[in-house]
């Protein structure tokens, strides 16, 4: 996944008049274009030069005061901007409640300016996102992309909020989440959270319930799910959202492969989420 962007940049740099070299620039310029790290009129300069092999690109933008498509596509705060975009644009082809309220709350914060804050790295995303993605490229490869090249600059956090007894060790020391648009994000949102959340594959992320009405989309799949504590579980695929409202319980059950969502809060961010009891953890855990 991040390979491909990294072909693609050593291709930008393909020395001009190299015979076929426009149309290798040109083609790895649709690569930004498809992770949204460049725009179509940036494209556009690509597409007009890919049949002249000895016309520089970076001049005709220069002259029309275009950003460079290498120093664009290497910026922080683009690929954050990029991925919100890639969000929504994924959040507008599902169905169901939920979709338009988080697709408002990120309308309410356009246009994305993203500030990038310092970000330290997360053992469970090393260890799991680039599964996560492996598999979400096959389907959604724009998507997938965006989140590569943002991953890095997103602020991943492993919650310690839960009671470490309650919640568990293997989710406690098993997820990770990241904030792209809230209170304390790049993209800054009153009451507002929306982000990427990732669990080790077989974790039992316990019962639980909040205040906030929440949206998952589920970027793999399939994942086992249930909506009160001692209901049988149930096994939903990969890009078939869930909305819970207020206090609804609900707990996952992660497949054979990393959990990978998006997931929006639309008000009540900031009261904590609890842990719901149930008698059946153990019997799950050990499935
Ligand atoms: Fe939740």
């Amino acid at each position: 996944m991040k390979s491909r962007l990294d072909a693609a940049r050593a291709m930008l740099a393909t020395p001009l008049a190299e015979p076929g070299s426009g149309r290798h620039r040109y083609g790895a310029a649709m690569t930004f274009y498809n992770a949204g790290l460049i725009g179509a009129d940036v494209l556009e300069v690509y597409r007009t030069c890919a049949n002249l092999d000895a016309e520089d690109p970076a001049a005709i933008m220069a002259e029309r005061g275009l950003p460079d498509v290498a120093a664009a596509s290497e910026d922080p705060a683009q690929k954050i901007a990029a991925l919100a975009e890639a969000a929504d644009r994924y959040l507008g082809t599902l169905p169901g409640p939920g979709v338009a309220e988080v697709r408002a709350g990120l309308a309410a914060v356009r246009p994305f300016a993203p500030h990038p804050q310092p970000v330290s790295p997360n053992p469970v995303v090393d260890a799991h996102l680039q599964t996560a993605l492996d598999l979400l490229e096959n389907t959604h490869p724009a998507l997938a992309a965006a989140i590569a090249e943002a991953a890095p600059h997103l602020p991943w956090v492993t919650y310690d909020a839960y009671p470490r007894d309650l919640i568990g060790d293997a989710f406690a020391t098993g997820h990770a989440f990241a904030s792209i648009v809230g209170e304390a994000s790049a993209i800054q949102a009153r009451d507002y959270d929306l982000g990427l959340f990732l669990i080790a594959p077989r974790v039992l992320y316990r019962d639980h319930a909040h205040a906030a009405p929440e949206l998952y989309a589920p970027l793999t799949g399939p994942h086992g799910w249930r909506f009160g504590p001692g209901l049988p579980m149930v096994t939903k695929p990969a890009h078939e959202p869930v909305w819970n409202d207020p206090h609804d319980p609900h707990a996952t059950r992660v497949g054979d492969v990393p959990f990978l969502a998006v997931f929006g809060w639309t008000r009540d961010v900031n009261v904590p989420a609890y842990v719901i009891a149930a008698d059946d953890w153990a019997e799950l855990e050990s499935a």
